[in-house]
């Protein structure tokens, strides 16, 4: 099993990007943290960042073909992407929403999603564990391990 791992704008500033809100950890060290539990759970991962949305889109498509699912924090594209909703929604592949921050506790634009309603999970608030959770939850359901 294969998943891509999607960071949107501003992520790769991770670590000095207002500690106060997003913490310490670099995007290096989400990353680490991700592998890490990729490798417990014996799936491979494929990782991006970009800050254009137009990358992000071709990305989801080409991904589509090798990957089964996508971890994505689409940052400021949450509050604004139809687009990168739509390109979610094409491919057909499974994924989940990430946040570091707990967004539903901070400005009112941020409490709006264009993709938490056809997401498979949504993880806010943890920092990096945020991804790690997400991964977790996004295999169980490729596995069939929710199923009742
Ligand atoms: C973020 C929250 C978004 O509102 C913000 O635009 C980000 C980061 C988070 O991980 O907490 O860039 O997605």
């Amino acid at each position: 099993m294969k998943i891509a791992i999607v960071h949107g704008p501003n992520l790769r500033l991770l670590g000095r990007r207002e500690p106060e809100i997003y913490g310490p950890a670099s995007l290096t060290d989400v990353n680490a943290a991700l592998a890490s539990e990729a490798q417990a759970l014996g799936v491979e991962l494929e990782f991006f960042q970009s800050n254009h949305e137009g990358e992000i889109l071709d990305f989801v498509e080409d991904a589509s073909n090798r990957v089964d699912g996508f971890v994505v924090n689409p940052a400021g594209l949450t509050h604004t992407s139809v687009s990168l909703r739509d390109a979610l929604l094409a491919v057909g592949r499974p994924f989940v929403e990430v946040h570091l921050s707990n967004t539903a506790a901070r400005e009112p634009f941020r409490r709006r999603s264009y993709l938490a309603d056809v997401a498979a999970g949504v993880v806010l608030g943890f920092g990096p564990q945020s991804y790690v959770l997400g991964l977790r939850g996004l295999v169980d359901q490729l596995r069939g391990a929710n199923r009742d």
